[in-house]
């Protein structure tokens, strides 16, 4: 139904609600050329799909309007061994102790892109937000050091992401090319530009060397599977873009909604603030002790439970199966509603509140809490992107006095497949404080 769709477009989460108090807890909505959706909003059945070993049921199909725009060896769009396969190449830069080394970067680019935000004037902060997860990308996972070449290959990604962000530019239909001023036209065209420049970072990478390099390409030049083969040209720009596009909007609008809620709750604001302070007193804020404070963690993961910003995830069924007490033929998916399972009362009081405390010393379970989904799919960047948030926030906020604008109530909208506050979140600026101020007035 065409007004479905519209609806799903531009409200997915109201949609997800009013179907649930209707139908209960498992329902299927149909929308465009999509596979039926199974939404599912009982933490149990999510369990159940996050134990596929993933030959049963395939997250790629689900993501195959991507495909154009990230590439057929995108780890988002593989299934079965194959996916298994990229998977494995993939993740392991995201992990462990070279997130202190990442966050380093993450705390400068921040600093840097706060510099440059006007005092006393209204703007859209989740532009600036983009910005410095944009960055933050290009130069933790391409390894562009050089300011002025990101600044560059930056505008030409963020004018692609721009006219990929458009909702129905998901739609087959739209996807045609009809010549340079057709949006899909002007897509290709575009893509084109952006293609050649990330083939020649590969290139160079591949030339120049990757000793003492920590980037995340430098490591997939490097890396090889049993068999001893590595990632072809092609592996890696598909690579490269899909951590771009998976990486960067997604981090920045989790930014916004978590200062969406922290500008408006005082109390939670004063808590992470005299948090930060006090790891500003006690020393610098490094990374490592930014990574460390509770509070800050326990809001992240609040922001991503009340306010997911990717409202569900999916896996098509490759065979007939029995599933909550239902007989469902190949070709439909199971969809965990991530905003349903994060509204159960069950699992959490008062889903509808703020309220960071519910994660402090309590560590939800894997099918509870699942902003970035579970299983063999679960996002490769989780552990990234909650450390990025952190550094961001903390170094935002030991510097920057700011207010939401006045008479500003945020609701979300829906960019390509994530859902940001709408208006871009406008705040304004009463003062920022030099870097470090409050360290050197202690010392
Ligand atoms: C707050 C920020 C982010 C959110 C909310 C988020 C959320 C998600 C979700 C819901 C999925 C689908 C998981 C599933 O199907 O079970 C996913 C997949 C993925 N994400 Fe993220 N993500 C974020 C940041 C990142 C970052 C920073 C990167 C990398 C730089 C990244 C890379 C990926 C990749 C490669 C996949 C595909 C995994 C696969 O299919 O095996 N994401 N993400």
């Amino acid at each position: 139904m065409p007004w479905m769709l519209f609806r799903w477009m531009r409200e997915p989460a109201a949609v997800l609600e009013e179907c649930r108090a209707r139908y209960g807890e498992t329902f299927t909505i149909r929308i465009g050329a999509m596979p039926p959706l199974v939404i599912l909003s009982n933490p149990e059945h999510t369990r159940e799909v996050f134990a596929s070993a993933g030959d049963d049921m395939h997250g790629g199909k689900i993501a195959e309007a991507l495909r154009p725009f990230l590439g057929d060896r995108s780890v988002i769009v593989l299934d079965g061994a194959p996916h298994r396969a990229m998977r494995k190449l993939v993740m392991p830069p995201f992990h462990g102790e070279r997130m202190h080394a990442y966050g380093r970067d993450m705390v400068e680019l921040t600093h840097a892109s706060i510099d440059r935000w006007p005092v006393g004037k209204v703007f859209p902060i989740h532009e600036p937000l983009q910005g410095i997860t944009l960055d933050v990308i290009l130069r933790t996972v391409f390894g562009m050091d050089d300011a002025a070449e990101r600044e560059r290959l930056g505008t030409q990604l963020t004018k692609l992401t721009h006219l990929a962000s458009w909702p129905p530019m998901l739609l087959p239909q739209v996807q045609r090319d009809l010549g340079p001023w057709s949006p899909w036209g002007r897509f290709l065209r575009e893509s084109k530009i952006a293609d050649e420049a990330l083939l020649g970072e590969i290139a160079r990478r591949r030339s120049g060397g990757t000793d003492g390099r920590t980037d995340i390409l430098s490591m997939f030049v490097n890396v090889r599977d049993e068999d001893g083969r590595g990632l072809d040209d092609q592996d890696l720009r598909d690579q490269l873009v899909t951590l771009l596009v998976a990486g960067h909007e997604t981090t920045a609008t989790a930014l916004a909604w978590t200062l969406r809620w922290v500008l408006a709750l005082p109390a939670v604001r004063n808590r992470l603030l005299a948090e930060i302070q006090s790891a500003q007193l006690a020393g610098a804020l490094t990374p490592e002790r930014i990574a460390k404070l509770e509070y800050l963690d326990a809001t992240v993961r609040e922001a991503l439970r009340l306010q997911p910003v990717i409202p569900l995830v999916g896996r098509v069924l490759q065979q007939p199966l029995r599933f909550a007490g239902y007989d469902l033929p190949a070709g439909v998916a199971l969809a965990p509603s991530v905003h349903l399972v994060h509204q159960n009362p069950s699992v959490y009081q008062n889903p509808k509140l703020f309220e960071p405390e519910r994660f402090i010393g309590r560590q939800y379970k894997a099918h509870e809490w699942i902003p970035f989904g579970g299983g063999i799919r679960k996002c490769v960047g989780m552990a990234f992107a909650l450390y990025e948030m952190k550094m961001v926030l903390a170094t935002l906020l030991s510097r920057v006095w700011l207010r939401a604008a006045p008479g500003y109530t945020a609701h979300a909208v829906r960019r390509s497949i994530t859902l940001t506050p709408s208006e871009g979140m406008p705040v304004i600026v009463d003062a920022v404080l030099p870097r470090g101020a409050l360290e050197t007035a202690a010392a």
